[in-house]
């Protein structure tokens, strides 16, 4: 779906379907939408008199235009931004992905809508544009890469951001355009996040990463098998031991463009992102049960995270330097995979002993981490679908933060609600250590199933050394399955959600402002 912003009032905007907005409780709507019922000689108060239009979130009522009314749109569709009080960003990506899912539904090639929010709603004009596009675009993606017969036919194929302000619509250009960069980011993500496991392969990850590096240019490093030799990763290895699937290890550089300018500031921070990479988990000889095992397809979403976000820090010329790491491996049984018992020695020389193979995601990451500490970044910021206790403790609505840096976590909560990838933070108190302690090595890779997702918090912690380091457990935000009782209509029913990629660009923004 293109996106195009138009200097044009919403009643002289021709089009097949143009979204106006409603808040609950509202009687005689006012700007754009009262513009709109006036054309149409107050049917929308009509409506909302008789109940049939009330302006509930997520709730959307479509007219058709009148032959002779002064409005050239063909339909008219209101979309609900619910209770005034109640509105915030979210309140408006909601109304954004409710409008364009419908526009979808109604087969339509192309709709106009206001930003919503920026009226009576007091978002800044230039954030409502933002959401609004952002919400539009995501809630109209599809995975159909291996749809051959039952293909949807039908994609919008443009979205028209109407503004009848001037200088507003000559703001909202820019906008627009990196609200388009980001989604095109957010998808890529998505798109690897919820491929087949015999398709996002390691190698297949490795190619990606290489892939966004030659379009952006970036620069890249690729280990396999014998480089995690050289290096000491035996943590990486030891997961693959499991797998035919050679094992990649991939390093991404973005560097900022050189400060220019009046800046006061004199030094560009470096963050180091880290993902997990498990392209398929089985579990391995600690083996899963096989109810619901086709999710784990999305154990590499970590990785998908930091491919996308190396991509959206290239195209926007972000302002902070951007190391990206992941390591990628199936996590396999076999005559030949790593078990219980087995002890390894990561690459910072600590010593682990594993008691359960399917915690595999800290023993890769231990490695990972170890690596992206060495680099002496100014802060470490890692992602992974790490533990079913995370989202056990905070269901689909929130990925759990752990951090050793307090102003670290911060920044990352008020970016979640900046970017709507909410963030909860959970504890990481030394009462909790005890549980990760063995006799046979200096940590143990689980601490059992109390306080699972920060015991898992805590083993990563052994190996960042003293880098400034949050961790993001996504494993309850990486991706949607039928079974959720709610699911954001920016979200698939089904699939990878992107989490991560907008959480990383704000918090990047405000990160470099503080100097
Ligand atoms: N990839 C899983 C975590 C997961 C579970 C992500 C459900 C998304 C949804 C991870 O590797 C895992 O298996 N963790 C174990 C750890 C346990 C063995 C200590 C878990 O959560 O059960
Ligand atoms: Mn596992
Ligand atoms: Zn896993």
């Amino acid at each position: 779906m293109d996106v195009r912003v138009e200097q044009r009032s919403a009643t002289e905007i021709e089009t097949p379907l143009l979204v106006v907005n409603l808040f609950e409780g509202v009687t005689a709507p006012a700007g754009a939408t009262g513009a709109v019922d006036g054309a149409l000689g107050g049917l929308i108060s009509r409506l909302i008199a008789d109940g049939e239009v009330t302006g509930e979130a997520a709730s959307l009522t479509v007219v058709h235009v009148p032959d002779g009314a002064p409005l050239k749109a063909r339909r008219v569709a209101v979309v609900g931004l619910g209770k005034a009080a109640e509105f915030d960003l979210e309140a408006a990506r909601i109304a954004a992905a409710t409008a364009a899912r419908k526009a979808r539904d109604l087969k339509v090639d192309s709709f106009a809508t206001i930003a919503h929010g920026a009226g009576a709603g007091g978002l800044p004009p230039a954030e409502a544009c933002r959401v609004t596009v952002e919400a539009s675009l995501l809630a109209v993606y599809r995975y159909e890469q291996f749809k051959e017969a039952t293909k949807s036919k039908h994609q919008v194929t443009e979205m028209v951001l109407i503004e009848a302000d001037a200088d507003r619509a000559g703001a909202f250009g820019p906008v627009a355009e990196l609200a388009v960069a980001t989604c095109a980011a957010v998808c890529r993500t998505r798109d690897l996040s919820v491929g087949p496991g015999n398709f996002v392969t390691p190698t297949y990850l490795a190619e990606q990463a290489r892939a966004v590096a030659q379009e952006h240019g970036l620069a890249i490093t690729v280990w396999g098998k014998d480089e995690l030799r050289e290096h000491g990763m035996n943590a990486i290895l030891a997961v693959n031991q499991g797998s035919v699937q050679p094992p990649t290890f991939v390093v991404l550089r973005y560097s900022a463009p050189a400060a220019t300018g009046t800046e006061t500031k004199t030094r560009t921070k470096t963050l180091a992102v880290v993902g997990k990479g498990i392209t398929f988990d089985s579990g391995g000889i600690s083996i899963k049960p096989a109810d619901g095992m086709e999710y784990m397809r999305h154990d590499m979403t970590g990785a998908a995270t930091v491919i996308g976000f190396l991509q959206l820090a290239a195209v926007t010329r972000l302002p902070v330097n951007v190391l990206g790491v992941f390591a990628a491996t199936e996590n396999l049984p076999s005559g030949s995979a790593y078990k219980p018992g087995d002890v390894f020695k990561a690459y910072n020389g600590k010593t682990m002993e594993i008691v359960n193979t399917d915690a595999e995601g800290r023993v890769i990451l231990a490695d990972s981490l170890a690596y992206a500490a060495e680099q002496k970044p100014d802060a470490i910021v890692d992602l992974a679908t790490l533990t079913g206790a995370c989202s056990i403790a905070l269901g689909n609505h929130a990925t759990g933060l752990m951090t050793n840096n307090q102003a670290l976590a911060d920044g990352l909560i008020q970016a979640g609600i900046t970017s709507g990838d909410r963030c909860w933070q959970l504890p990481l108190w030394p009462v909790y250590r005890d549980q990760i302690k063995t006799s046979m090595a200096d940590v143990r890779n689980t601490g059992g199933r109390r306080a699972g997702a920060i015991t898992a918090g805590l083993f990563l912690q052994e190996f960042v050394d003293d880098a400034p380091w949050a961790h993001l457990d996504i494993a309850g935000t990486a991706y949607t399955d039928p079974q959720q009782a709610y699911i954001q209509p920016y979200n698939p029913r089904y699939g990878a959600t992107g989490v991560g990629v907008r959480l990383l660009w704000h918090f990047c923004q405000a990160w470099n402002g503080e100097g």
